[in-house]
């Protein structure tokens, strides 16, 4: 196991290049990661719990049709222009702070060639040093922001991370599933990672959620991988590479996980920042009541 590394986690690596074809026809012209939970867009939950988690950098892995991804956190002087003559403060302090909450950088991957490839085109962006993975169709509210958990655990291993939640039987084959030995009650030394098992052959519960934290080395893994499970580079397999070579823990990370990858995860999503927020909670709340009697 290499030694505990002192370099901090300031870059996180966040693919949007997926097409969102579970969402057509609301993703036919506006990216899925622009998808409103209320009035945020789900990418925005992602990019603030990266700055939650002190990441500084931001590198968005993007692909035609997605550029509304970064226009949303870029300037907008029309529309600021146009909030400050009508004094609308709150609005305008809301969309300019957007372009405040971390530095934003695009790379492209110019074909869909899956996870690994996707991560593989940050290469570049994210140099010689460990860096976040966060994947957007999972969404965590947790009180220590769940990208937050990973950093710490790889500052005490120096090794990479894993982000975990056990999912329910009969589930394993939609995820990445890890097999490993416990070494506290909510970290795992990993032994085996299998992408999306055959159902029945899954070694544990212990699904990967999209949370990642890796050191640089898994670039050079990921340029020699080859194309496993769907026909696509898979992180997975290279993690499985990773593992052998530098070892890897999983941490089951706490607070509520969302599958906003699916549409019925994204409407409990969406119920859930509702009945978060002050403005709207007492009003939704009562209308759910009076939907669920009726
Ligand atoms: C990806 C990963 C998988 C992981 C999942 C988490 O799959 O390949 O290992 O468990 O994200 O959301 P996808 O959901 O993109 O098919």
């Amino acid at each position: 196991m290499s030694e505990p590394s002192a370099k901090k986690v300031r870059k996180a690596v966040v693919p949007v290049a997926g097409l969102g074809t579970r969402f057509l026809p609301a993703t036919k012209a506006v990216p899925k990661e622009m998808l409103p939970l209320v009035d945020v867009p789900s990418i925005q939950i992602i990019v603030e719990e990266c700055v939650a988690a002190g990441i500084e950098e931001v590198i968005f892995v993007t692909a035609r049709g997605k550029s509304a991804i970064e226009d949303h956190f870029d300037r907008a002087p029309e529309l600021e222009a146009l909030l400050a003559r009508r004094g609308k403060k709150e609005d305008l302090a809301a969309v300019r702070r957007l372009t405040e909450l971390a530095r934003f950088v695009s790379v492209r991957q110019g074909e869909p060639r899956g996870l690994g490839h996707a991560v593989l085109c940050a290469r570049a962006a994210v140099g010689d040093e460990p860096f976040a993975v966060l994947l957007g169709d999972d969404l965590l509210d947790a009180e220590v922001p769940g990208i937050r958990q990973l950093i710490d655990l790889h500052a005490r291993t120096g090794t990479g991370v894993v982000g975990l939640k056990e999912v329910p039987v009969g589930q394993e084959h939609l995820y990445g599933i890890i097999d490993g030995e416990r070494t506290a009650p909510r970290e795992l030394r990993v032994r085996k990672l299998i992408e999306k098992p055959a159902p029945g052959t899954a070694p544990s519960r212990l699904a990967i959620i999209g949370r990642y934290v890796l050191p640089p080395e898994i670039f050079e893994i990921l340029e020699t991988t080859p194309a496993g499970r769907g026909d696509e580079i898979q992180l997975t397999d290279g993690l499985e590479t990773l593992c052998a070579r530098k070892g890897l823990y999983g941490l089951e990370v706490e607070g509520q996980r969302f599958d906003v990858g699916d549409r019925a995860g994204y409407v409990l999503a969406l119920v859930h920042y509702a009945l978060r927020r002050d403005d709207i909670r007492v009003e939704v709340r009562a209308g759910l009541e009076k939907l669920l009697r009726s």
